[in-house]
């Protein structure tokens, strides 16, 4: 991966720390974004420390506001000539409802939008780096998931954080499926996974009274090197060269859900992100 340029969202924790510390020590220049400076500049220090990769770069951005993404964006497009793999991984589960400063419900905001327009925004400098790859790290969870098309938000009431959360990683298989649909014949590749039951911060700070309990039960899952490995299959094996729109799990294809396998969903899924994000 030496000659890789690689953005990875979520880089300052959990699955995503580690995906950044196995791409790290692959050789790739990593771009890692983060959304507190002090807490991402340690982040970024203890890794060039331990992976003797020097080109690690940081960028901060919270990605529950658009207007933030669109800054993101810009810098990237400024500083880097190639972006050969960006990583969506920045998420969460939350309870009880809450809306960003954009107005939107947080777990569609940060777990669907901003994958969604941040791919976008790049997408014209992933092409020119081609071959390059999307990957978008969903979960299991999409399986519980159904799409509210009409009210993905909850407006009208009926909110559940797992409702809100598997309903987001249902979007990011869908959203995955109708990029690749899209990018067919650019040389760029747009695939999603699973990363495995992990023990990570995930919704240990973001549920209310229930991250107490949360925090004990993701004790039995996984390290999160082991939850990292689909994610750094992807973003960087020759054996996925040219696969896409397939959702992964333990760096296999694995099955989805009926409704993720629903091309005219995916294309409404998009034609409403596209109007949520103000971009056609
Ligand atoms: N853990 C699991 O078992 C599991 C299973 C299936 C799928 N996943 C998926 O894996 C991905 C990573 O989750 P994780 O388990 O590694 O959780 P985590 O330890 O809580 O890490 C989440 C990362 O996302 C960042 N983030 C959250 N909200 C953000 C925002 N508004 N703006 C910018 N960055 C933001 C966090 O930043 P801070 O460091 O500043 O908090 C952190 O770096 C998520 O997409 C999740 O849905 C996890």
């Amino acid at each position: 991966m030496q000659n890789k340029t690689i953005l990875i969202t979520g880089a300052t924790n959990g699955i995503g720390l580690e995906t950044a510390r196995g791409l790290a020590r692959q050789g790739a220049h990593l771009v890692l974004v983060g959304r507190d400076t002090a807490k991402s500049e340690r982040i970024v220090a203890d890794l060039k420390a331990d992976t003797h990769n020097e080109k690690i770069d940081l960028l901060i951005a919270d990605l529950s506001v658009q207007a933030a993404i669109r800054a993101l964006a810009a810098q990237v497009l400024a500083r880097y000539p190639r972006l050969d793999v960006l990583v969506n991984n920045a998420g969460g589960v939350f309870d009880p409802r809450t809306t960003t400063a954009d107005g939107i419900e947080t777990t569609w905001a940060v777990n669907h939008l901003a994958y969604f327009l941040l791919t976008n925004l790049l997408l014209e400098r992933l092409k020119a780096s081609t071959p390059a790859r999307v990957v978008s790290v969903s979960s299991a969870a999409h399986m519980g998931g159904s799409l509210r098309i009409e009210d993905p938000e909850y407006k009208n009431g009926g909110y559940t954080s797992f409702g809100a959360y598997s309903q987001s990683k249902l979007a990011n298989v869908l959203f995955t499926v109708e990029l690749a649909r899209r990018l067919a014949g650019t040389g760029v590749t747009a695939n999603s996974l699973h990363p495995g039951f992990v023990r990570t911060g995930f919704g240990t700070r973001t549920m209310g009274w229930l991250s107490p309990i949360v925090s004990v039960v993701t004790r039995l899952g996984m390290r999160a090197d082991q939850g990292a490995a689909t994610s750094i299959y992807l973003a960087s094996s020759p054996d996925v060269e040219g696969v896409s729109g397939r959702y992964f799990s333990e760096k296999k294809p694995a099955r989805v859900s009926a409704q993720a396998q629903d091309a005219d969903l995916a294309r409404r899924l998009w034609a409403l992100s596209e109007k949520q994000c103000g971009i056609e």
